[in-house]
């Protein structure tokens, strides 16, 4: 069991606490930090803890609690870190970890110098669709990871702070993008050094600063290519969409809008379909259990279990912090339109890796391109020779 400072009582913190306390759990929130008094009390009330206050060191330091989530503002986690440092607490932030790279990487510094267990709450590598995928990837089902992609758009944010690019730290491509670069990554191994991003950002709806739609590419050093397609301005609810393609097969994931519950409705007795659903009349799609869909279950019991075992989560700030150095890399190649390093001040897998050696044998004098099965019922190989390089095709009887 364990007892919880949550900081924040806004939208992912109500998430988060109905994950944690939910279904027959023991975990409880046994202290609650909001900015505002009157809502720190509305979600103690809500949720049974004991104590709330609008004093976040309070929360943090007070003597029941024995981990803290951070459900706070982008321009906040890091004096949030930083007082969980203070205080010894075991820490889980929401994601991004930081506004950029530079301040992730001081807060993964603070805790691995306090000596405290830090969990990175990246939770869509945790949905159960997300960890069925990435079972059969690591099994090799999927062969060689040449491709993943990731998709996160929506028609945008329901807070003023997320607007403002200053305390945000960016637009969209912060907000959505740091889900689906870490998505991509763990499909193509976490081991795997990124090297350098392409991207494209605008701002073509919003009146911002920052951008409301980027798609980026991210190079890694054995030759696989991560693509982020995110939005702010994208009509029709939430999209999640990840595609993984190897050299053996392909997955295919869509988390949120068709996910085989649908639903016809003239609006009578009409109410709250899913997260970023933009109507509930008509045709529907909603999500059986959002907070397992999303992977909030599947986080926390991970976290909490390593808090117990005292064994490290397989998401760490060391991974929000990579997560960052990416996408400083992609905001760099946005305005610079070339493809720019990923800056890495802390790097903990391989070094050097060069592309795999990728050609298949035909026989002694030949590699193999493709072998086919024609409708006519004759077997088809077109096969390249090793020393004169030429291509030809044999039909196999
Ligand atoms: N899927 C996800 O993992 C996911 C989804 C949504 C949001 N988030 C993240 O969660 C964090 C919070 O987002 P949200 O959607 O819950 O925002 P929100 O605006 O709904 O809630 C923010 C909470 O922080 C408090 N707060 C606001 N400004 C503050 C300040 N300056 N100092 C202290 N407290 C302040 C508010 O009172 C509120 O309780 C962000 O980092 C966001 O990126 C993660």
């Amino acid at each position: 069991m364990k007892r919880i400072a949550m900081l924040g009582s806004g939208f992912i913190g109500r998430f988060y606490a109905d994950s944690i306390q939910g279904q027959r759990s023991k975990d409880r929130i046994v202290s609650i930090y909001a900015r505002k008094e009157e809502n720190a009390k509305k979600f103690a009330a809500d949720y049974g803890c004991d104590h709330f206050t609008s004093n976040m060191e309070e929360a943090i330091a007070h003597p029941d609690v024995d981990v803290v989530c951070i459900a706070l503002p982008n321009n906040v986690h890091e004096a949030a870190v930083l007082l969980c440092a203070k205080h010894k607490k075991p820490v889980v932030t929401t994601k991004p970890l930081g506004r950029n790279g530079a301040e992730a990487l001081r807060m993964l510094r603070a805790v691995e110098e306090a000596g405290i267990f830090h969990g990175y709450l990246e939770d869509l590598v945790y949905t159960p669709k997300f960890l069925k995928a990435f079972e059969s990837v690591k099994s090799g089902a999927l062969g060689r990871i040449l491709w993943a992609k990731s998709r996160e758009t929506h028609p945008g944010p329901h807070s003023d702070w997320f607007w403002n690019i200053e305390l945000a730290g960016g637009g969209c491509m912060l907000d959505l993008g740091c889900h689906c670069v870490e998505i991509t990554r763990t499909f193509i191994g976490k081991d795997i050094k990124p090297v350098e991003v392409m991207c494209w950002a605008d701002t073509q709806v919003k009146p911002i600063e920052a951008e409301d739609h980027a798609i980026g590419l991210i190079k890694y050093e054995n030759g696989s290519i991560a693509q982020f397609e995110v939005s702010w301005t994208f009509r029709g609810g939430m999209d999640l969409r990840d595609e993984v393609m190897g050299t053996e097969g392909t997955i295919w994931i869509n988390n949120f809008l068709r996910t085989g519950l649908e639903m016809f409705t003239t609006g009578k007795g009409a109410d709250y379909v899913a997260e970023k659903a933009e109507s509930n009349t008509g045709w529907l799609f909603p999500v059986g259990d959002e907070v397992n869909d999303l992977g909030y279950n599947h986080m926390f019991t991970e976290m909490f279990d390593c808090i117990e075992k005292g064994t490290e989560p397989r998401e760490t700030f060391y991974d929000g912090y990579i997560v960052n150095a990416i996408l400083d890399a992609a905001y760099k190649s946005a305005k610079t339109k070339q493809w720019e390093p990923v800056e890495l001040a802390v790097w903990r897998g391989k070094e050097g890796l060069t592309k795999d050696n990728h050609l298949v044998e035909y026989d002694t004098d030949h590699y193999l391109i493709k072998e086919e099965m024609t409708h006519y019922g004759a077997k088809k190989v077109i096969i390249k020779n090793k020393h004169s390089g030429k291509i030809e095709e044999k039909i196999l009887e």
